[in-house]
């Protein structure tokens, strides 16, 4: 909810007040006792006064479809510049989310704002700041590639050589004149996100970019999107291929069956979440008894074998000593691979049914 300072009218204190736009709010000076009534303004655009570094900012969104609740009371912010990953298995609350922020569904009850700016109310003009490539990228299938950009290119006050750079720069150079009925689902998909980037909105919002593309294409969008934030762009990225999101993201946010369940940055998360690296051993030959020698160590919390492996979950400083012990019980050592906490880890975590 924006916050703002307001002085009393009779002895000039300073008064923290917040509410929505418009809200008639009854206050009392800590200081004088002085009553008063004071409407938070809102100026002709509905710009609010939410902070100025916040891009998106979605508070207590609500959103049923015949009584099902896809997306139940989800608030979070985006801040400006950084790359935030929205997370979250199948039927989420994802695709859900991101069509509330564009309005393009209406939700239930929450408010959004997109730099300040109340889409609900003033959808237009939030919408301005945005590009959107959505989950199912789709487009005139009788026209060209460049006939399809030059379209968009028109409403978003872009130029013809723009469109034809993207299309050089997604790797679409050779089909740009071959029409997009044509294209494979990972040619639509480069050139929706072509367009999304059309007349370098400072907001991009990408709902699984990376869905039907080979690794080039995967690393193409990520190159991408890596390139837009240099610019100072804003991006607001859904993806379930979490180790693309792990590399890019400054911050990531979690959705479960309609609830986030987490907000942070993926170290901030795994240090809530208190994981531990993983140390995967292959011996020789398994035995009950070098099982057991690890199994029966101080930190270390779980121990599963496969054949001749055991996969262990110990404490960072316990890895040496796990090693130790494997050796000492008999075990002959072939291979030692260990694995920090990853964003996956989180995921699974977080998700957990
Ligand atoms: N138009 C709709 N009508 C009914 N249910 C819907 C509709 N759109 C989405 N849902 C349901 O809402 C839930 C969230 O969907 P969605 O936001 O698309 O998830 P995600 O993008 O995370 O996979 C799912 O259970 C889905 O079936
Ligand atoms: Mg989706």
């Amino acid at each position: 909810m924006p916050t703002q300072l307001v002085k009393c009218p009779t002895c000039k204190t300073t008064i923290t007040i917040s509410g929505e736009p418009g809200e008639k709010i009854n206050l009392t000076c800590p200081q004088c006792n002085q009553k008063g009534v004071f409407t938070v303004p809102k100026d002709i655009n509905g710009r609010t006064m939410a902070s100025s570094s916040t891009a998106i900012d979605v508070k207590g969104l609500i959103k049923t479809y015949n009584h099902f609740s896809a997306v139940n009371n989800v608030s979070f912010s985006v801040k400006k510049g950084e790359i935030f990953g929205f997370l979250g298995p199948n039927g989420a609350g994802k695709t859900t989310t991101i069509k509330s922020i564009l309005d393009l569904t209406h939700a239930d009850s929450g408010t959004i704002t997109i730099n300040g700016i109340n889409v609900q109310t003033h959808g237009k003009e939030a919408k301005k700041y945005i590009g959107y490539m959505p989950e199912k990228v789709s487009f005139y299938d009788n026209l060209t590639a460049l006939q399809n950009l030059s379209f968009y290119a028109e409403i978003k006050h872009a130029s013809k050589e723009e469109c034809i750079h993207l299309i050089e720069e997604l790797g679409l150079g050779d089909a740009g004149k071959k029409r997009v009925g044509k294209f494979s689902k990972g040619m639509v998909q480069r050139l929706g996100m072509a367009r999304a980037i059309l007349g370098s909105p400072p907001i991009l919002i990408l709902d699984e970019p990376s869905g039907g593309l080979d690794p080039r294409g995967v690393v193409l969008i990520r190159d991408k999107i890596l390139e837009m934030k240099k610019k100072g762009t804003t991006i607001f990225v859904s993806s379930h291929i979490l180790s693309e999101i792990q590399e890019i993201c400054d911050r990531v946010g979690i959705i479960n069956k309609g609830v986030l369940v987490a907000q942070d940055t993926v170290e901030g998360l795994s240090k809530k979440l208190n994981l531990k690296p993983q140390i995967t051993v292959t011996i020789d030959a398994m035995s009950t008894k070098v099982e057991n020698a690890v199994k029966t160590l101080p930190g270390v919390d779980s121990v599963k074998t496969h054949g001749n492996t055991l996969e262990i979950i110990c404490d960072g400083a316990m890895k040496a000593k796990v090693i130790l012990a494997i050796s000492t019980a008999g075990g002959n050592i072939q291979n030692i691979q260990s694995k920090e906490p990853s964003l996956e880890d989180v995921f699974m975590r977080y998700t957990e049914a």
